[in-house]
């Protein structure tokens, strides 16, 4: 082995705005860990960071639907997030949380550093603003038809469809998420990053490696989607970008004239990759910013494939303007993964969520590394189906590991009561094949190609039962001892070595195997073809896996449906927002009560409106309603309808309107009364 390799591994800090689903975890996550936990059994000198990412219209806007706070969402997300990771044996270092005030104090500092140096332009521009909420509309608070793709629901910075990096002003009909209004122009202050300023430098470092004349990576290491889709965005011509936001949660801009701004999320976000390396080195006695800066660290970023254009493009500016810190690498961007021939679909509900598969499959997590790792979305999208699942475990991981393990451990316990027979002579090609798997889960695994590595090594397993199968110790036995006893040997430094090779992809597989023949894999030697020395006991094994039952399967299925929303295809439905909670103190406010209309006039001049006369409990009040493109005055008389009594009283078009008659409204602008279910007395209380 030669000198260890040092790392700087990231994965994409997951918004904390929802749970965890497969999608995720086969973009960034399993694919981070597998490399991870295989530089660590190296002996490389790794560090693997990530953490939620609080800030941003992602968690605004849930917040918001949900009617509650920001904070609330990101606490309980962020707990969940975390506590889930761990279950499936996801193995950061450190997992960090962008609100964190060790966080926002970097965030604002690596900002203040790039101000002072003259960087961002401030500039006042005309931006998107919804009139009804008062508020300025950036990224995924507003909608809009892709001008690249046509995908009608991208967002104002980002379509998710193709990729593309958007301002708001490039949607086709921008819509506000809040209120489904098409939105006004208005003036306001922002730190623009000048991105256009970087073209050159930038097309030179992605299509050659090179930065100021040094060779900083080479580009054929990199997957050629993340390349193309580089290159597709220098090519368009890059344009400056606003740096900040008018919010009010998020890391507060650190300047006086910043009031009611905030760092836009996707330049607080990639820092947090800083602060949660110092965070973890502060905690265990070493310099984190010194590991930023270190040339001989590879940093290496893996995200989903619609986080390329941040990682490969904004933040390596951000990086080289505040001097000093490493580049990325390399980005081993995944494609996505899609679910029983459908797009994975947080609003649909059309996911497997993580934590739920935790619960309906305790202890599992093996299994579902497995599959996920067989299908990882490498170089193009790739698709989960339960069907599959089972099929890979019944087929792959019970018939073929889990049974070569079985059948040696059991063998050897039946004849030769447990302990570790005496070796053959012969047993060179075995040997050779051992170590060609090792070689090529290597030259695999640092290739980003998991899929193939596991494949490699399952080929151990493959090869463990060729040789029982071909060798047939259970005939043997009635023969010929010694020699069974030599066939065993062999099958029992194949399970050992076996243990080694699926380590970073089975975790806890590898340990119970590890287990089993009473191996320590921390000082396993994977140079040494045997493994166990003749004589040395090992333990009666368990069964590594079980079956994956049809009902298992259905069960599954019919979760997916049943949770499934049919929603229909236009993204804003204004009756999904959900106005921030009132108390019960504010609600009694409100003087509700049923009221009959008594008389219905056309107003002059106003097609919308009607003046009403009802009765309130035997007193008459004059209300003007603007029903009049759905009612005639002929078709309201006599109704009993909801009447809220305390609005404070308008002049309308010369008429006092005393109140207002409550209606529903559905998202294409129809109309209905609220009428009581049975006949009711005017004047009735609502509450
Ligand atoms: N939260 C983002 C997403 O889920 C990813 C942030 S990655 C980071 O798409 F680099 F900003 F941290
Ligand atoms: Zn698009």
């Amino acid at each position: 082995m030669g000198n260890p390799k040092k790392y700087l591994v990231t994965s994409a800090l997951p918004y904390a705005n929802g749970p965890l689903h497969l999608g995720h975890i086969a973009g960034a996550y399993l694919p981070a860990d597998i490399f991870v936990r295989y530089l660590r059994i190296k002996k490389d000198d790794v560090v693997f960071v990530c953490g939620s990412d609080e800030h941003g219209a992602a968690i605004t806007i849930k917040a918001k639907k949900e009617g509650t706070t920001p904070q609330k969402v990101v606490d309980e997300f962020h707990e969940l997030n975390k506590l889930t990771f761990e279950k499936f044996g996801i193995s950061f270092d450190y997992y960090d949380r962008t609100s964190a005030e060790h966080h926002h104090k970097k965030a604002q500092d690596f900002f203040t550093d790039l101000n002072n140096k003259g960087v961002f332009e401030k500039q006042e521009r005309e931006q998107f603003y919804d009139e009804e909420n008062k508020q300025f509309l950036a990224d995924r608070y507003i909608t809009g038809t892709c001008p690249k793709c046509d995908y009608d629901a991208a967002y104002g910075d980002q379509c998710e469809k193709c990729g593309s990096s958007l301002s708001p002003t490039e949607l086709v009909n921008p819509k506000s998420t809040l209120s489904g209004n098409a939105p006004i122009l208005k003036k306001t202050s922002h730190w623009y990053l000048p991105m256009q300023d970087h073209e050159a430098w930038l097309r030179e470092w992605i299509e050659s490696g090179t930065l100021d004349g040094e060779q900083l990576h080479n580009p054929k290491d990199w997957k050629n989607h993340v390349i193309g889709q580089c290159k597709s965005w220098v090519d368009g011509g890059l344009q400056s970008r606003a740096m900040t936001r008018d919010l009010d949660w998020g890391v507060k801009v650190p300047l006086t004239d910043a009031e009611g701004k905030v760092l836009y999320v996707w330049l607080d976000a990639p820092i947090g990759y800083i602060s949660a390396t110092n965070k973890w080195a502060e905690l265990n006695g070493f310099d984190g910013e010194a590991m930023w800066k270190d040339k001989d660290r590879e940093l290496v970023h893996f995200i989903g494939k619609d986080n390329i254009v941040f990682h490969c493009i904004i933040f390596p500016i951000l990086l080289k303007l505040h001097g000093e810190y490493n580049l990325p690498k390399n980005v081993p961007a995944n494609e996505f993964l899609n679910l029983e021939g459908d797009k994975l679909s947080t609003s649909r509900n059309w996911a497997v969520w993580l934590h739920e598969y935790m619960e309906d499959f305790p202890d599992k997590e093996d299994e579902l590394r497995y599959v996920l790792t067989s299908i990882l979305p490498e170089v193009k999208d790739s698709e989960f189906t339960w069907k599959d699942y089972q099929a890979r475990i019944n087929n792959e991981l019970v018939a073929i590991l889990g049974n070569f393990v079985n059948r040696a451990l059991v063998l050897t316990h039946k004849y030769f009561e447990g302990k570790v027979p005496a070796a053959g002579a012969d047993n060179k090609f075995v040997s050779e094949q051992i170590q060609k798997a090792y070689k090529s889960i290597d030259d695999n695994i640092k290739n980003y190609t998991f899929r193939q590595a596991l494949i490699e090594a399952m080929n151990v397993a493959r090869m463990g039962n060729k040789f029982l199968a071909d060798t047939e110790p259970w005939k043997l036995i009635k023969s010929d001892v010694e020699k069974t006893g030599e066939i065993l040997n062999t099958s029992l430094q194949i399970v050992a070595h076996l243990a080694k090779v699926i380590e970073a992809f089975l975790p806890s597989t590898s340990a119970k195997i590890f287990d089993f023949v009473g191996l320590d894999s921390k000082t396993f030697d994977i140079s040494v073809y045997e493994a166990l020395k003749g004589g040395s006991e090992i333990k009666k094994p368990s069964l590594l896996f079980a079956k994956i039952e049809d009902e298992q399967v259905e069960k599954q299925m019919e979760k997916l449906k049943d949770n499934k929303k049919e929603t229909s295809a236009p993204m804003i439905e204004k009756e999904v927002v959900v106005k921030p909670n009132m108390s019960f103190d504010d609600f009694t406010r409100l003087d509700l009560k049923l009221a009959t209309i008594k008389s219905a006039n056309k107003i002059k001049k106003a097609d919308r409106l009607l003046h009403l006369k009802i009765d309130v409990a035997g007193e008459f009040k004059d209300v003007v309603s603007g029903i009049a493109e759905y009612y005639t005055p002929e078709n309201v008389i006599g109704r009993t309808v909801l009447y809220l009594a305390n609005l404070e009283p308008r002049k309308i078009r010369g008429v006092l309107s005393q109140g207002m008659i409550l209606m529903a409204e559905n998202n294409k602008g129809e109309l209905s009364f609220m009428l009581p279910e049975k006949p009711f007395e005017s004047g009735a209380e609502v509450r």
